[in-house]
């Protein structure tokens, strides 16, 4: 059966252009977010970087005339309003926003202990891609083409057991972007999904990270199917497919077991 990838060839839909765009990602300082920028940047798109740490903000920029930075906290909806309407007024050809920004803590829950932690993950993982669309609708829906990119995981679809908070917001992010991409339908909005499998970033650094995938790889594997596939409504690498697929596979309690283990 073809995956949700293969199976979107709407020549009639709007698509992300593979090249001269102009793109917004906030949670571009590190790890996915900044290996995409580069890889974009250095295909002839203009990247507008967003993120806290400053010194990786100017570093970035510096690295690259086609790279522009900005401080945004994904946090805070005040900054979302305010930094987005300053990227729209000095990037008005922005046609791809890209919401990368997210966190992944461990929780406990059999004690109450965890709550901090689910509401910080909930804040920035569910509330930030939220409050951001809010803020670019209008702005996107007004051109003839452009692109929303969202970020779920491998575990929207087979949750890990040491991070049910962050299992349930990309579980809600994968709702999402099939949600929002029905309702777009009629704009020139194109919703493409990301689905990373676990990725050696420093997202949640842990003792486990050697079995995750390179980020070299994923970047190059991500990069090539945006590409082939225009069209796409989720990126999946090969590797995220047993996660992405495991209900339909009949092995998702397995494969959660498995999980909960290997930590
Ligand atoms: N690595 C994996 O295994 C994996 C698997 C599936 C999905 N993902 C998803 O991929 C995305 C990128 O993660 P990564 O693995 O590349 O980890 P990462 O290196 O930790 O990157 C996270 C990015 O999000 C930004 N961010 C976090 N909180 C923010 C906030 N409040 N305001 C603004 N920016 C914020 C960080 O920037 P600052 O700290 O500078 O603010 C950083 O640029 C996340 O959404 C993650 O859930 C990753």
């Amino acid at each position: 059966m073809p995956s949700r990838l293969e199976a979107t060839t709407d020549e009639t839909e709007a698509h992300m252009r593979t090249t001269g765009s102009t793109i917004f990602l906030p949670g571009g300082t590190s790890g996915i977010g900044r290996g995409l920028a580069e890889r974009f940047a250095a295909r002839g798109d203009r990247v507008i970087v967003g993120g806290r740490r400053q010194e990786l903000l100017d570093e970035l920029a510096a690295s690259s005339p086609l790279i522009e930075a900005v401080r945004i906290d994904m946090s805070d909806p005040a900054s979302i309003r305010e930094v987005s309407a300053a990227v729209q007024a000095r990037f008005p050809e922005t046609d791809v926003l890209l919401a990368m920004a997210g966190i992944m803590r461990p929780e406990d829950v059999t004690t109450g202990g965890f709550l901090e932690t689910a509401e910080a993950t909930v804040t920035t993982n569910l509330l930030g891609p939220i409050r951001l669309w809010a803020a670019w609708a209008a702005f996107l829906t007004a051109k003839e083409e452009a692109t929303l990119i969202t970020v779920s995981s491998g575990l929207a679809f087979t949750p890990l057991a040491l991070t049910p908070t962050y299992d349930a917001t990309k579980s809600a992010v994968h709702a999402l972007s099939d949600a929002w991409r029905l309702q777009l339908a009629g704009t020139g909005m194109q919703v493409v999904e990301l689905v990373p499998p676990a990725v050696q970033t420093a997202l949640m650094p842990g003792p486990n990270t050697a079995h995750a995938m390179p980020l070299a790889e994923y970047l190059d594997e991500t990069v090539r199917l945006l590409e082939a596939h225009p069209d796409a409504t989720e990126v999946l690498v090969e590797r995220v497919k047993p996660l992405r697929f495991s209900e339909r596979n009949g092995d998702r309690d397995a494969l959660m077991r498995t999980l909960a283990d290997a930590r």
